[in-house]
């Protein structure tokens, strides 16, 4: 959450700063602000809402040496004033994390005399360095980090230094060497175009960045070689790619997602994790959002094709209830970014209980990785829209290979097929657009199936929700004569996902459920005798490629997200940057 970039180099911060700032927008967007130093003097915009706000003032900023930051706001409003930087004496901060005891250090220096201006916690870093320096920057950094609690990643400007320091602890920092000069971001993607190499800052590491290079201590401020690796990125990755919005481009890159993914799982040997499963006395998965969907799809994928026990758990309650695990357990933790803090917890209170941890991410260098015995690599891409969509599709693929421990070739050939038919699904935007006209005009949507269909049911409510604002609802249809009946009317849709022959029987008996009641649905299908007996009944039908059910929630999730899209669209909302959220949690 949030996003840092500074910059010390050849050319001006400022364009360098807000350039990163856009990159960044998606980790938050709460409120902006760069710092920049200039002859000794340091320069500070910010402002509440988007990074663009910034532009107009952006002729006040001077000098080839700066910070930025975009802010989700954890402590105080999101207004200008609680905007990073923090300034206080000859020093600007930006931070990213939480510090748990600033309330006890704001009073401690309050009564020194220190008079603060925000409401934040992060204000209290400003103040600190003040405190403690005494001519070393380095030294004083180090000093005002062992009064903290918490978890942050900090850039910092003195007036007395020409360039910036960094360090983290819990939180993402990634040094970036270019040609015009050298980097700190939060998230590689601000990096991507910009720098030709990169090292992720352990914790504890104190970088000190100017325009002439790069230098890093460790904890007890002794200089430490750290490796700079080639950053290699594809030109697609950056940008909408002639998109509208991120989340459609994202979602046209499902079918390439699950190919990458499959091809990635054979190079990289991870098949060796299937006999690992095999002698699991249990396995646990844990992830929080669309990443414990994922996990719930697991459960069905991983208990079919193994015997001990699998069970799925959201990672911000595990975190505090653990399932009981031994050294004959395997817990794999589900993340995106690799870096949301409940599945961090809960991952690291299995692995201490004694199970071998599987990472199942997106994000090759995160934090997770860097603990879990085995990544299980997710080749989306860099993800940029909020709403996760083609991780999702890329983690069911993850789920598919490691639940196939005789055959792998043959399920890779059947994902390979079903990649063809997402492709399918996603040029078939015309249905979608039909039943996202369907949800803007209802007030509340409710998303139905049976068996594996559920799982998907319960991933597209929070697809629509989050990005539409509508309210919506997923859970089996089953459920709905034990209770949600009684909200049925003409003003709500009930989207039924039908993909599994040996139930559809039992789904069509909701459809007749609903319909009686008066109360609007859309039918989604891989059956086409379901798509005959029902389209002419229900207010929208669409036909998806048929599909073994077992495979389905490739389509059937693709569907779903089309559909999110086109409302948040048609709603007139910021698909790819949904309110009061941020991509990548990384408070708890
Ligand atoms: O990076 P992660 O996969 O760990 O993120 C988990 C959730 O925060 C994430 O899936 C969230 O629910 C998305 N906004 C859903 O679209």
């Amino acid at each position: 959450m949030c996003g840092i970039v500074g910059y010390a180099g050849g050319k001006s911060a400022a364009g360098e700063l807000f350039e990163g700032l856009k990159k960044l927008e998606y980790r938050g967007y709460d409120s902006a602000g760069i710092s920049t130093l200039g002859g000794g003097s340091i320069f500070t915009i910010k402002k509440s809402g988007r990074v663009e706000g910034l532009a107009p003032r952006m002729g006040e900023l001077e000098g080839c040496v700066g910070i930025g930051h975009t802010r989700w706001a954890t402590h105080g409003e999101a207004n200008d004033v609680n905007a990073h930087p923090h300034i206080y004496g000859s020093f600007s901060i930006v931070h990213n994390g939480i510090i748990e005891n600033y309330a006890e250090l704001k009073a401690e220096l309050s009564a020194e005399g220190h008079v603060f201006f925000s409401h934040t916690d992060s204000e209290v870093i400003a103040h600190l360095l003040d405190y403690y320096y005494k001519g070393n920057f380095a030294e004083a950094l180090s000093l005002a980090c062992s009064r903290l609690k918490g978890c942050w990643a900090i850039a910092a400007l003195c007036k007395q230094f020409q360039g910036f320091t960094v360090t983290r602890h819990g939180s993402p920092a990634i040094l970036g060497e270019g040609e015009d000069g050298f980097f700190v971001a939060s998230d590689m993607y601000a990096l991507m175009g910009r720098a030709r190499s990169y090292c992720i800052l352990a914790d504890g590491d104190i970088a000190l960045v100017t325009p002439r290079g790069i230098s890093i201590y460790d904890g007890q401020l002794q200089p430490v070689a750290r490796n700079f690796s080639p950053l290699e990125w594809e030109e697609e990755e950056v940008g909408t790619g002639g998109c509208p919005h991120y989340m459609l481009k994202e979602i046209r890159q499902n079918a390439r997602t699950v190919r990458a993914t499959c091809r990635a799982f054979a190079s990289s040997g991870c098949g060796g994790q299937c006999s690992r499963l095999k002698e699991a006395d249990k396995i646990v998965l844990v992830g929080c959002g669309t990443a414990y969907n994922a996990a719930l799809a697991a459960v069905r994928l991983l208990g079919g094709a193994y015997e001990c026990p699998v069970s799925a758990h959201i990672a911000s309650e595990a975190r505090y209830d653990p399932p009981r695990v031994t050294q004959k357990s395997v817990c794999i933790a589900v993340s995106q970014s690799g870096e949301t803090a409940d599945t961090i917890m809960a991952a690291k209170i299995l692995k201490d209980g004694g199970a071998y941890l599987i990472a199942v991410t997106n994000v090759g260098y995160s934090a997770i990785t860097r603990f879990a015995d085995k990544v299980v690599p997710v080749c989306a891409g860099a993800e940029v829209c909020v709403a996760a969509t083609k991780s999702y599709i890329g983690q069911l693929a993850c789920f598919h290979m490691l639940a196939a421990p005789c055959a792998p070739r043959v399920r890779c050939g059947a994902l390979m097929k079903i990649a063809d038919d997402i492709e399918r699904v996603v040029s078939d935007g015309v249905y979608a657009a039909n039943i996202a006209s369907l949800c803007v005009k209802s007030r509340a949507v409710f998303f139905l199936g049976r068996g594996a269909d559920v799982d998907v049911a319960v991933e597209g409510s929070l697809k629509l929700k989050e990005v539409s604002y509508i309210f919506s609802d997923g859970y089996p249809a089953g459920e709905l004569k034990h209770g949600t009946l009684a909200l049925i009317d003409e003003s709500v849709l009930s989207v039924v996902l039908i993909c599994d022959e040996s139930l559809c029987e039992k789904s069509k008996t909701a459809v007749e459920q609903i319909l009686s009641r008066k109360g609007k649905v859309a039918v989604i299908t891989t059956l086409p005798h379901i798509y005959a007996e029902l389209s002419a009944r229900v207010s929208a039908a669409w036909l998806l490629p048929c599909a073994p059910s077992h495979l389905a929630h490739f389509l059937s999730a693709t569907a779903l997200q089309l559909i999110a899209y086109h409302a948040a669209v048609m709603a007139g909302r910021d698909p790819d940057k949904p309110r009061n959220l941020a991509k990548s949690v990384t408070v708890e």
